[in-house]
């Protein structure tokens, strides 16, 4: 994956654990800041090496891990350069999961050899939304569930999130939500 995601894996782990925990995991990896080029794609194998061994670090599974870090991501889009294309994305949870695909689109167009999400809602009725992730990858699930999660802290609102079926390039989701308080 691009190195903005391993980028963005390394904020957490300073900001969490310190910079003496990430130093230690390039280490191990026998990385530095050539894995972390923002612009750059690197196998998904390393991506996954990064994320299991951070989930090492903060004692958490890998699965609790990609939540963790799907909740993070929207923190971390939410400053500097990416602020904007988060703001322009949707002023409420529907809205802005109706126009993730275009999100994406405007990302991928500046960034070739991404390959990127697809989300479609299926269902949107107040509070509820039922919404198809598609993916060239596999085992992403805890990661599309901690960005839910970290949508719904962007739009002060509570809920749950959970999977209804799997298909083979295909996961539904079920968002459960009401405003904040
Ligand atoms: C400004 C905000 C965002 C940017 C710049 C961004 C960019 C990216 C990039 C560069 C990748 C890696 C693709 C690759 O290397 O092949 C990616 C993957 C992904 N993004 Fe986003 N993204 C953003 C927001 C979101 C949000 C809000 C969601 C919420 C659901 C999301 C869901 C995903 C998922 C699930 C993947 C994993 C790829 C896969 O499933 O195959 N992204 N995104």
């Amino acid at each position: 994956m691009y190195g903005m995601i391993h980028r963005a894996m390394r904020q957490m782990v300073f900001e969490q654990l310190g910079e003496e925990a990430w130093l230690a995991l390039e280490h191990r990896l026998k990385i530095g800041p050539t894995e972390l080029l923002t612009g750059m794609v690197y196998e998904d194998t390393l991506t996954f090496e990064i994320v299991a061994e951070a989930a090492a670090r903060f004692n958490l599974t890998v699965d609790e891990c990609l939540f963790e870090f799907g909740r993070y991501w929207i923190r971390y889009a939410e400053q500097g350069s990416l602020s904007s294309i988060m703001t322009f994305t949707g002023q409420d949870l529907a809205s802005f999961i109706a126009n993730l695909d275009r999100l994406h689109l405007a990302v991928g167009a500046a960034m070739p050899g991404t390959r990127l999400p697809s989300f479609t809602t299926l269902e949107r009725n107040s509070g509820h939304l039922v919404v198809e992730y598609r993916s060239d990858r596999m085992g992403l699930e805890n990661f599309v569930c901690g960005l839910f999660h970290g949508l719904m802290d962007r739009f002060d609102t509570h809920g749950d999130v959970a999977i209804t079926s799997r298909g083979e390039k295909s996961v539904v989701f079920e968002i459960r939500y009401h405003d904040g308080q």
